[in-house]
């Protein structure tokens, strides 16, 4: 018994060994160093459009849609929506890891492919971010919550001219400063005066909200490695072109790491998103087309992890859809409710509604191995999930009946079978209150499950590394 148990752990270890060695030697081999046309590339500070499509650091602006109406003979009764905070600073970790570009850019040599007026920015390049500022919301991200409270008092104003009180708005916020921030600032711009209260914090035990049992919390600049599809997507030929190309723009004989490349992409990311009529010198070390290559990533990266790859990425949305169907659906019997509901969190809470509304499904599954098929893919976090994203449902009171409207950063969603924008309302609550309905699957409790599911993983992992001790 205990020679067996020797054995099998000594095959799970060599078994873990020979996958990890494998993963590495991708990056090992040195080939040499072959002179290429570096096409395409242009001179970042005088390109016309440059490109700004950067994922879950998007800014607002660049894909919002302009769709917030009500439409003809319909009074709005109620606006839900779930927001992401507005742009935000980086993590503690990333903060320090910047610094490393002051290095990066004296390596710069004569080779370079870059314009001269690009290395100088880069050369003159510079962070002042401290500690204190890591993921807090950034004077953009006020922005962004204060225009989206002034467009939606404007387009409703049945609703929004309205007095707070407890009874007529709900907020729920994550316990996150960002999103209490975001959320205060929606807030302030809707009613012109501070919260007397602190505003409601999500609980633990909330499913509509609390994610973080699915280890889906937040959007984690330092949960950076990417396991399956996102890693092989990485190691693969086109992210090591794109390192290359990097390489050979700031006139290097060697390859970066892909470490370092992708730190010059943050803060290319981050600055486009403070400044947004900047130039940010480290986006000049990429191409357009090296820039949606990396763009794919972050699509790979939450398409499985909260998104259609994942089995459970539609199911954490079901306790959140359900509080807006149940909602809509009060209104519908002819009940009172709110006139507004407002949830403010992160990114895998957008997601979750975006999944189990069913926005952005591909035919298509996203693979590291086809980028090119999918260039137009409808799973695309750059238009989805930028900073500030928001779901926006809208229930109306017509000549015609009840309707309902969504909207997608402030795009209007096709809903049901006729792909309608401003849908009567029965259909769409059929459609929903067949997957809502159901309060023993409506919940997170098959994180619950996988949460000890992954504790037994562990404990069967320290258990073999016991054995394995005593058989030595
Ligand atoms: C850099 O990476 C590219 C793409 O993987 C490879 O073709 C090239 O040989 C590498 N250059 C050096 C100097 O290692
Ligand atoms: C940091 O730099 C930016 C851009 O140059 C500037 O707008 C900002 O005020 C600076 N912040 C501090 C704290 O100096
Ligand atoms: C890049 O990053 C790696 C790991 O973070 C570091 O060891 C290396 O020295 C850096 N420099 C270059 C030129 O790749
Ligand atoms: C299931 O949902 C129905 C209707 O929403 C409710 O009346 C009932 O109490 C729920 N059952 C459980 C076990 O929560």
């Amino acid at each position: 018994m205990l020679v067996t148990g020797c054995l099998f752990t000594i095959a799970l270890v060599f078994g873990t060994l020979v996958t990890f060695t494998t993963g590495l030697t991708d990056w090992q081999h040195i080939s040499s160093f072959k002179q290429q046309t570096d096409y395409g590339r242009m001179c970042y500070r005088t390109v016309q459009n440059p490109y700004v499509y950067f994922g879950t650091k998007t800014t607002y602006g660049a894909v919002a849609g302009n769709d917030l109406q009500t439409p003809p003979d319909c009074r709005p009764l109620q606006v839900w929506m779930v927001s992401r905070h507005g742009t935000r600073y980086p993590s503690k970790k990333k903060i320090e890891e910047l610094k490393k570009l002051n290095e990066l850019k004296t390596m710069i040599t004569a080779e370079s492919t870059m314009c001269p007026e690009d290395i100088v920015a880069i050369k003159n390049w510079n962070t002042n971010l401290t500690k204190d500022d890591h993921y807090m919301l950034q004077r953009q991200g006020v922005e962004e919550l204060k225009s989206l409270a002034v467009r939606l008092k404007r387009q409703f104003p049945q609703i929004f001219n309205n007095p707070y009180t407890e009874n007529n708005f709900k907020f729920l916020t994550s316990h996150k400063q960002r999103a209490k921030d975001s959320a205060t600032v929606f807030y302030q711009t809707i009613f012109n005066r501070n919260p007397e209260n602190e505003l409601p914090i999500v609980q633990t035990s909330d499913d509509r909200f609390y994610l973080y049992k699915c280890k889906q919390g937040e959007d984690d600049d330092d949960d950076t490695k990417g396991q399956g599809e996102v890693k092989k997507f990485e190691d693969g030929p086109l992210v090591r072109s794109v390192v290359s190309r990097v390489s050979m723009a700031m006139g290097l004989k060697q390859n970066l790491s892909y470490e370092n490349v992708s730190l010059m992409l943050e803060s290319c990311k981050y600055e486009k998103a403070w400044y947004i009529q900047s130039r940010p010198p480290w986006c000049a070390v990429f191409t357009q087309y090296d820039l949606e290559i990396l763009e794919y990533i972050e699509d790979l990266k939450y398409y499985y992890a909260n998104g259609y790859g994942n089995s459970i990425g539609e199911s954490m949305g079901c306790p959140i859809v359900k509080d807006l169907i149940d909602n809509f659906k009060n209104l519908a019997r002819g009940k009172n409710g709110p006139l507004g509901l407002f949830y403010f969190g992160h990114s895998p809470n957008v997601l979750s509604v975006v999944a189990r509304l069913g926005i952005g499904k591909d035919n298509t599954p996203l693979l590291s191995t086809n980028f090119e098929q999918m260039k137009t893919r409808k799973w695309r976090t750059s238009f989805i999930d930028p900073f500030a994203s928001n779901v926006i449902a809208v229930f109306y009171k017509c000549r015609d009946g009840n309707k309902a409207m969504i909207f997608l950063n402030e795009h209007s969603i096709p809903m049901g079978k006729d792909d309608c924008r401003s849908c009567p309302w029965e259909p769409i609550e059929a459609q929903f209150n067949a997957i809502t309905s159901n309060n023993q699957t409506c919940n997170l409790d098959m994180c619950k499950n996988s949460a000890i599911l992954s504790s037994i993983n562990l404990v069967v992992v320290i258990f073999a590394y016991v054995i394995h001790e005593l058989c030595i």
